[in-house]
């Protein structure tokens, strides 16, 4: 075998290994060729054949956009388009479907490869399914929410008057959300009072002053009046930077029982 031969056989024999290395590599992998009508797929691996149920066969000489499917986000398919014409690199998470028909989502990854020797630029197209971390983060996302919602229960206890208790931490977060659900309470019940109780608080930041000094001022102007029950002596004394309580001509009281002894009823 000549000298040249030989370097052939090694070059053939690095394409196989290379061709099996990136077979195994766990994603799916695919070169398309912009310089053919349309941007098809001019080679594929074994991980996009597994990933999306087609053959080699069916995948070469198309475009990789039959993966889409009604549940695929137009303003994605819009990324990529923009990222492909202006060459840069893109990465984003795509809605799209196996043969079969089930959808999954694909962490696809896309950049431009420029071949000298061919003074031409290829696009590689790297996928992952990221189905189960996406639906793992979609129900955490739902318990999340629903922790919120059950945070801010508002309970109606009589006529024109409802109660708030707060547990467990404060922060900005709740305090958002909470001024939101009572803001929308209020606006729907129009009721005199809503008695605020904080006994059970067991921590809160800064901004939990200023945000009962908003709520009181929110409440103010919808006709209903706060009424402030469990401050603890601690809680009081780290507000006076924030908001005089007794500036605001606060209602408050040691507790829910008492305030409701207190609170004036309509005749
Ligand atoms: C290398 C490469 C890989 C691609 N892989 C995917 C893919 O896995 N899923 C997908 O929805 N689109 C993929 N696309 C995008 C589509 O092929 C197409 O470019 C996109 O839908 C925007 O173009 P269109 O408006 O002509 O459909 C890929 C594109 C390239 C160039």
């Amino acid at each position: 075998m000549n000298e040249l031969s030989f370097a052939r056989l090694e070059e053939i024999q690095q394409n196989e290994f290379i061709k099996a290395a990136i077979d195994r590599v766990g994603a799916g992998v695919v070169i398309s060729d912009p310089g053919q009508e349309d941007n098809p797929m001019i080679y594929c691996n074994r991980g996009f054949e597994e990933l999306t149920g087609y053959e080699a066969e069916e995948i070469l000489g198309r475009n990789c956009r039959f993966l889409q499917g009604p549940d695929t986000n137009e303003s994605q398919v819009q990324r990529i388009r923009e990222g492909l014409d202006s060459k840069e690199p893109i990465l984003l998470e795509i809605k799209n479907y196996r043969k079969d028909g089930t959808p999954f989502w694909n962490e696809l990854q896309i950049f431009p490869v420029y071949i000298s020797q061919m003074d031409q630029t290829y696009f590689v197209g790297v996928q992952k399914d990221v189905t189960q971390r996406r639906e793992q983060e979609e129900l955490i996302g739902h318990y999340l929410s629903e922790v919120k919602r059950l945070s801010t229960p508002i309970v109606p206890v009589e006529d024109n008057i409802s109660v708030l208790p707060l547990v467990g931490t404060v922060d900005d977060e709740r305090l958002q959300q909470m001024l939101e659900a009572v803001s929308h309470h209020v606006k729907e019940t129009k009721e005199d009072y809503l008695i605020m109780d904080m006994s059970a608080v067991h921590s809160y930041n800064e901004a939990v002053h200023m945000g009962i000094y908003q709520m009181n001022q929110l409440l103010d102007l919808m006709g209903t009046t706060l009424v402030i029950t469990g401050i603890k002596p601690t809680f009081a004394i780290q507000s006076a930077p924030y908001a005089d309580f007794s500036e605001l001509s606060l209602q408050t009281y040691a507790s829910v029982k008492q305030a409701l002894k207190q609170i004036p009823r309509r005749k």
